[in-house]
């Protein structure tokens, strides 16, 4: 009989029950992925340690998420599980867990007075959210242990579930149910730390920290106390696993963070290959694939009609596409375009998000209405086909724990001009730097520095078998999950055997 290893995800959202961002992706993917992985046979193919894996196992893993408001039950059967209360102020509170069966492994959603039904995925205030996370956090250990099933590993993800791998990091003592439980938070996002959530923390009786490793400032917020519990800590990438260990991109964390570095490591997320597939997806114009990339013209000719921008296949179509935040660097790249404004170009900015920015990229518009279009609003059938007809798109982040949206651009043939951060850096590669070049990289958040590669990729772009090259070198690399969750399976087999040698120690 293969050995089972126990996987408790835990996070805020998953696709497709109930999507906002990158969280919701990776939730929508990873432990799909990892249910398959226990499916076959391992070791793996030596892209990763794979000798290390105590092959095969079978992976049993159950995804959480908190039944937020917006969740369509209409569309998933979901099954009453548990009712159950959990200590809550001076009393109790109620919470009932449901499940769904979806991709083959269990789905629990939590549910409780303390998760309103009228309450957004995110509020602006961390601090009603600090009691609505709380609640799930500890409510999906308590349903577990009401159901006895033992995880090997609590995998936590962002500040959200934090106080998960808190409530272990105290309570975890010899004869507990989770004694042999190992914890893993994900970082996603560092600088959302749950800086007002202390409050919610306090009325679930989790209290600060009274160690000194911690700032003094950070030691009643859900992020920083998850990261002191946590065994191991995994951020989305291998250089934002380096990067958040300086003050640049520490958020005052990287004195402490830099003492766990041995506990720290990046594991790429990956892409949902089938969702983001130019062969198939419905919402282009024109499909194509690597032997039919000719084909991939008619979808700019369509987008430059359709914007009312001048129908000229021999002009390069930029785009931009996203939430509208200072993290993207929105306003680097509008300021870089307004610099280039004397050569050849058009560019179709897609996205909503902080209003100010929005009006900067409608402004753009007005300077430039021959060549620019802002559309402000959130459409997925469109960005699909930018993607599929832009020559290059801009990814100018502040940081970018991992980015999404550089790797759907690649598999669609539209070539990333990014900044060489966090999963940017590691999922494209340089045109000066590589002769297997994907894209174009640049160190500096200036616009001087993107305006300057820009103009790098516009002049290989008149090379257009060069440009050719780089187009299909995107499109064929491998960014399929299944790479990433044999990288997680590798790390749970590690903690499951250091916890082992310490609950069996003495
Ligand atoms: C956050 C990060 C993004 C990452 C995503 C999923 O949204 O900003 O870079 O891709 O989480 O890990």
């Amino acid at each position: 009989m293969k050995p089972i290893l126990r996987v408790l995800f835990m996070i805020a959202e998953a696709d497709p029950f109930i999507k906002i961002g990158g969280l919701g992706e990776v939730a929508g993917s990873l432990p799909a992925a990892l249910h398959r992985l226990g499916q076959v046979q391992l070791p793996g193919d030596g892209q990763v340690s794979g000798s290390e894996l105590e092959a095969p196992v079978e992976v049993d893993v159950r995804l959480a998420i908190p039944l937020h408001g917006a969740v369509q039950r209409k569309n998933y059967p979901l099954r009453s599980l548990a009712n159950f209360r959990i200590p809550y102020g001076r009393g109790f509170t109620r919470v009932e867990a449901l499940t769904y069966e979806g991709d083959g492994f269990p789905i629990y959603f939590i549910s409780g007075p303390l998760i309103p039904v009228d309450a957004p995925v995110y509020s602006l205030d961390s601090a009603e959210d600090g009691l609505k996370y709380t609640f799930f956090s500890l409510a999906v250990l308590e349903l577990v242990k009401i159901l006895n099933w033992k995880p090997d590993v609590v995998h936590a993800n962002d500040w959200h579930t934090a106080p998960a791998v808190y409530s272990l990091g105290i309570n975890r003592q010899p004869g507990t149910f989770f004694f042999e439980t190992s914890t893993l938070l994900g970082l996603h996002n560092l600088p959302y730390l749950g800086d007002k959530a202390g409050p919610g923390l306090a009325a679930f009786k989790l209290p600060p920290d009274t160690t000194t490793s911690l700032p003094a400032w950070a030691r009643n917020m859900p992020l920083p106390l998850g990261l002191l519990a946590a065994d191991h800590i995994v951020a989305v990438s291998p250089t934002y696993a380096r990067e958040i260990l300086t003050q640049e991109f520490g958020c005052g964390l990287q004195g402490y963070l830099k003492s766990r570095a041995a506990s720290i490591s990046g594991i790429l997320n990956g892409l949902d290959v089938d969702k983001w597939n130019p062969q198939t997806d419905p919402a282009l114009v024109r499909n194509f694939g690597l032997t039919s990339l000719d084909e991939r013209l008619a979808n700019k000719l369509a987008l430059q009609e359709e914007a009312g921008l001048e129908v000229n296949g021999d002009i390069p179509l930029l785009t931009m596409i996203g939430r509208m935040d200072q993290q993207k660097g929105i306003d680097i790249a509008l300021e870089a375009l307004r610099q280039q404004a004397n050569r050849s170009w058009q560019a179709i900015i897609l996205g909503t998000g902080n209003h100010s920015l929005e009006e900067s990229a409608c402004q753009l518009e007005a300077e430039l209405p021959d060549r620019v279009r802002t559309v402000i609003r959130y459409d997925s059938a469109l960005s699909r086909r930018l993607y599929s007809g832009a020559d290059a798109i801009l990814i100018p982040s502040r940081y970018e724990p991992c980015g999404l949206v550089q790797m759907i651009a690649m598999r669609y043939g539209c070539v990333p001009i990014a900044r060489a951060t966090g999963g940017l850096k590691d999922t494209i590669r340089d045109f000066s730097a590589s002769a297997e070049s994907t894209g174009f990289l640049f160190a500096w958040d200036t616009p001087t520095a993107l305006g300057a590669t820009i103009r790098r990729a516009l002049q290989l772009f008149a090379d257009q078998e060069e440009w050719r090259a780089i187009q299909l070198r995107g499109m064929t690399e491998d960014f399929s999950w299944e790479r990433s969750a044999r990288e997680y399976l590798v790390l749970y087999q590690r903690l499951v055997s250091n916890r082992m040698k310490i609950t069996t120690a003495g």
